[in-house]
């Protein structure tokens, strides 16, 4: 296939869904765009959308094969003949245009038996959806429930705007114009090194480097069944974890949350307190060369736990005595090995920046990421955050709310910048 023009999406890697619904004769259009706009596109078709467009057509636009079933050896070079797993590690961005009620509920659910749902579902690139449906299916409550789950896990949707629809009618459901589309693409594919620098295989940042990650928000127990806790999801830590796998990392995730699936060369150490979460560090930390300190480490547990369920009969007011736990971040920047760079966390509800400051300071860290975690962009349990990213050599940058493994890659791009390049033995 013929190389990509330049322009802003440059050598960016964008994998287009194609749904069974009549606004796919805005999809030619959007091929078009993409590619001139310097993107290499790839095209996987769900069974309804070859119904409505032929898949010669979009390969034609494409440059490339179109991808019509889950088992297509034609599809991709990853010669196993399942062009789902191999469109799944080709995307940088995926794009899922126009979609139909039917795909956004299965994409909600995690349904994988046509090529559409099944690529989305193994791919771990950034979601951009473009619903276009009858209006009073896109109002339905189960349509609206499953675009919100789509949203929580961090899935951008372009919605449909209003116009004439299939029926004749006029009200929302038309798929939003190219520009809109265009523009969630960009925004998703910020942060993302270009298809052509992300393909060479000497240029993984950090292979054979050990990279450790902390993530979720740790338990301290008030008695054998009740805890004190906080609302951290993990999702940023396993997104961390995923961006230095990429780059060629052996990672090592140190996490009070649910595991992320197995992937080759990471190690999960689960946790449930803060104690045993500095335990699980200093022990990976040795020859790390960078350490993400992402968890929402608990700041106080209760002294003494009982050691039997609290009865709540008679006992009216309950009083707790909490002690501090220890700070694991600050133990990490004072036994790290020579070299190694340290990531901080800083979750704020107020002013981000004079507190991002303080803490970078007194921390010693090389980087702190600010997150606010209060509001409606809260970092916080949601599948987006926003970050201002404090570098201790003076430099500041701000990532705009986005799906969290995109902010994860700007860190590690941050991150990576500021590696000192390891001495020959
Ligand atoms: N952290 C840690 N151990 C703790 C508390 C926090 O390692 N016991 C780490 C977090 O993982 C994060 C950073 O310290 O990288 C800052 O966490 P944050 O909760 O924002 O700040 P605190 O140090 O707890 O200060 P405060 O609660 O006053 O904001």
């Amino acid at each position: 296939m013929k190389g990509p023009a330049p322009g802003p999406l440059a050598g960016r890697r964008v994998l287009l869904h194609v749904c069974g619904g009549i606004a796919v004769v805005k999809v030619p259009e959007l091929i078009t765009t993409l590619r001139r706009q310097g993107a290499w596109v790839r095209v996987a078709m769900s069974p309804a959308a070859t119904a409505f467009i032929a898949p010669m057509t979009l390969q034609a636009l494409a440059g490339a094969p179109v991808a019509t079933a889950l088992l297509d050896g034609g599809a991709g070079e990853g010669g196993h003949g399942m062009a789902h797993l191999e469109l799944a590690q080709w995307a940088q961005c995926q794009l899922v245009v126009p979609a139909t009620a039917d795909m956004v509920a299965r994409l909600a659910v995690g349904l994988a038996d046509e090529i559409v749902s099944a690529t989305c579902l193994a791919s771990p690139a950034p979601l951009v959806v473009a619903p276009a449906m009858e209006a009073a299916m896109w109002r339905h409550p189960a349509t609206r429930a499953n675009i919100a789950r789509l949203e929580e896990r961090g899935a951008s949707i372009v919605p449909p705007v209003e116009g004439r629809l299939a029926s004749g009618h006029e009200d929302v459901g038309r798929l939003a114009p190219p520009a809109a589309i265009l523009a969630a693409v960009a925004a998703a594919t910020i942060g993302r090194p270009a298809a052509d620098r992300f393909a060479e295989p000497g240029d993984r940042a950090l292979a054979g480097a050990r990279v450790l990650v902390t993530s979720g928000g740790t338990r301290e127990p008030i008695d054998p069944v009740r805890y004190l806790g906080n609302r951290s999801s993990g999702q940023m830590g396993a997104a961390l974890a995923g961006a230095a796998l990429r780059r060629g990392a052996s990672v090592v995730l140190v996490t009070a949350a649910p595991p992320p699936p197995p992937a080759p060369g990471l190690t999960v150490v689960q946790v449930e307190t803060a104690e045993a979460m500095l335990a699980a560090v200093l022990e990976a930390l040795p020859p790390a060369r960078l350490a993400l300190l992402a968890a929402a480490v608990a700041d106080w547990r209760v002294a003494a736990p009982a050691p039997d369920k609290l009865r709540r009969a008679g006992r009216g007011r309950l009083r707790l005595d909490l002690v501090p736990t220890p700070d694991i971040l600050q133990h990490v920047v004072q036994a790290r090995p020579p070299g190694c760079l340290v990531v901080g966390f800083a979750a704020e509800t107020g002013a981000l920046l004079p507190s991002a400051q303080e803490k970078l300071r007194a921390k010693g860290v090389d980087l702190l990421v600010a997150n606010r975690v209060a509001g409606s962009k809260s970092a916080m349990g949601g599948g987006r955050a926003a970050a201002l990213i404090l570098a201790a050599d003076g430099r500041r940058r701000t990532v705009a709310y986005a799906p969290k493994p995109q902010v994860a890659e700007a860190i590690l791009d941050e991150a990576v910048r500021r590696l000192v390049p390891p001495t020959p033995d």
